[in-house]
Order: structure tokens, then sequence, then C-alpha cells
């Protein structure tokens, strides 16, 4: 029998785990929404008021429905408030030894048919999934960025994943109003890995000022009808976080075309890390994450 999904959990609240817990809860479930640092809870808070109340002014949530998916998330700095929860995602920053340390510490918390999923964007689901007991109900559940307003996710199914884990996974993207992939464990899964080589191309050609990164922009929007041009996504999806993806495609794939451009990690390093910390490629009016434009 599959799972019906009442109650989730979602750990990190940075960019993408405040649009998945909102996600969520616009769908009529409960959610545990954790971040250990009182004041990154604070802000992810933040994040889905600001990006509700936006829902509201759009016209695409009526005010009471926005009430109501608020009161539906439960923020709390602690882990074990997800004990009751039927799927807990991991939505921390890329970095394998913290999420498998998360994993392994909900493998405690959590009951034994419980759904833990991983939302990587590049990283290992298998190696993630083996740090835990039982590595069967380890799933990726990859959202994308705007998380409340891009309808896809990608559903990793690694060599162990039991066949009712990721049917039910599946299943529950669906219900979110999402079009589920199901997709093996490779890195970059099938639309980073598609889209990553041309965002570190434009950053290549705007590194060697072959063209001004409104122009690369220009032509990818005006000419080919993507919705944004690549330097102003890589700033919506963070430079720390496309580094981290880039760097881990490279290593195993070994494809020239996504050796990060050093560019990438020098502004990482100098803080300019996109729209999140007010200035990547452009520069914002106010750090704003992750808030559609
Ligand atoms: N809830 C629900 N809907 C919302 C919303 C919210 N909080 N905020 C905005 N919306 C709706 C708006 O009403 C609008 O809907 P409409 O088209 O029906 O009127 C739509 O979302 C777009 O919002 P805006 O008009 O405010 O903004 P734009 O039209 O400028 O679009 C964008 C912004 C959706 C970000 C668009 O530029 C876009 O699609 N960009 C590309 C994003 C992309 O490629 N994302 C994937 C990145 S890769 C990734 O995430 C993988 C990861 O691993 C890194």
């Amino acid at each position: 029998m599959s799972r019906e999904f009442t109650k989730v959990g979602v750990v990190g609240l940075g960019t993408m785990g405040a649009g998945i817990a909102e996600v969520f809860a616009r769908n009529g479930i409960e959610v545990v929404a954790v971040e250990v640092d009182p004041d990154a809870l604070e802000r992810g808070q933040g994040f889905v008021t600001k990006s509700t109340g936006r829902a509201v002014s759009r016209g695409k949530l009526a005010q009471e429905d926005a009430d109501a998916l608020q009161a539906r998330i439960r923020f709390t700095t602690e882990m074990s408030d997800c004990a009751d929860c039927q799927l807990v995602v991991e939505a921390v920053p890329e970095r394998i030894e913290l999420k498998k340390a998360i994993l392994t510490a909900l493998d405690d918390i959590v009951a034994d048919d419980a759904i833990l999923a991983t939302n990587t964007s590049s990283l290992p689901v298998t190696e993630i999934a083996v740090a835990t007991k039982d590595p069967k109900r380890v799933v990726g559940m990859h959202f994308f960025n705007p998380a409340q307003v891009m309808q896809f996710v990608e559903v990793i199914k690694t060599v162990i994943t039991a066949d009712d884990v990721f049917a039910d996974v599946k299943a529950l993207a669906d219900r979110l109003g999402k079009q589920p992939v199901v997709v093996g464990d490779k890195a970059g899964f099938i639309a980073n890995a598609l889209l990553f080589g041309y965002l570190n191309h434009a950053v290549s050609m705007y590194e060697s000022k072959y063209a001004s990164r409104e122009d690369l922009d220009a032509a990818m929007r005006f000419g080919c009808g993507y919705p944004m041009g690549p330097l102003a996504l890589l700033d919506l999806i963070g430079l720390d976080t496309a580094y981290e993806i880039l760097d881990t495609m490279y290593k195993q794939g070994r494809d020239r075309l996504h050796a990060p451009s050093p560019i990438i990690k020098q502004m990482v390093s100098a803080g300019l890390t996109g729209r999140k910390s007010g200035r990547g490629f452009y520069t914002y009016a106010a750090p704003s994450s992750p808030e559609v434009v």
C-alpha cells in the first residue's frame, strides 16, 4: 500500500529548503521546518512569509490560504521534531559529510517506514544512502529554484532504493503539481548535467571579456527565448551552489565543460554569491532569496 504523506520534515531552510517547505504546506501537508541555527531559522521563516505574500499579491493564493499555509509549517531548531514525519527532505548545503550526518541522525529519529530524501543537486545519492542504517529508504528528490514556481522534480533512484520508496515519492511530486522524472544516480542527474556546461561556458566568455554580462544574457533571453540569461540565472542559483555542482560533475566526469571557470571560485571567496548576498554578476537592492524577481 502506498504511503499517505500528511506530515513531512524539511531540514535546512536556505534558498531551496524554504521553497520546498512552502510547496508541501501549500498542498495541505503539515511541515516540520528545521534549521539548527536560530538566526537561519528566522531567515528561513522570513523567506516563506515573503514568498507567500508575493503569491497573494500575484493572485496565486488567497490571503486565508496563505495564512493556512503558514500555520501548517512548524519552525524548529530540533531535528527530533521530525519523529512522526513520513518523509524528511534534507536541503542543507552541498557538502557530502554534512548530508550524511543529517541523514544518519534522522535514521534514529523517524519511524522505520519513513522515507529519507536528499535534495542534492549533484552529489552521489548512493554514497549518502549507504551512510544510513537502511539505504533502501533513501532517495533523491531534487527540486528546482525557485521551488515554489518551477514545476519539475527529479526523483533519483539508486541501485538500492526500494521500488515502493521511489514510487511513493514520484506520486507525491505529482500531488505537489510537479512534473516528476525518474533518473539514475549520475552527477547532475538530467537537468543540471545539461545546464551547467552552458552556464560555465557563459562565465568563461564573460571572464575573457568576450562579451558583457548584459549582452550574454540578452543573447539567450531575446535570441533563444530563455526566461533568464545565464549570468542572471547563476545569481539566482547562487555561485557557491553552482561552484559545488560544477566541481562535483567535473570530478566525476572529467569533462572540461564542467571545470569551474576560475572567476566563480574567486567570486565565492569574495562573498559575491549572487542574489542571496546582494551581489553576484549583478548587484541587487537587498539580499533576496528565494524570492522571485
Ligand atoms: N508562489 C507561487 N507563484 C509565484 C510565486 C510564489 N511565491 N512568486 C511568483 N510566482 C509566479 C508569478 O505569479 C508568475 O506566474 P505567471 O507567469 O502565471 O504570472 C511566475 O511565478 C513568475 O514570477 P514573476 O513574474 O515574479 O517572475 P518572472 O516572470 O520574472 O520569472 C522566474 C521569474 C520564474 C525565476 C523565471 O525567470 C525563470 O523561470 N527563470 C529560470 C529559472 C530556472 O532556470 N531555474 C532552474 C535553475 S537550476 C536549479 O534550480 C537546479 C539546482 O540544483 C541548482
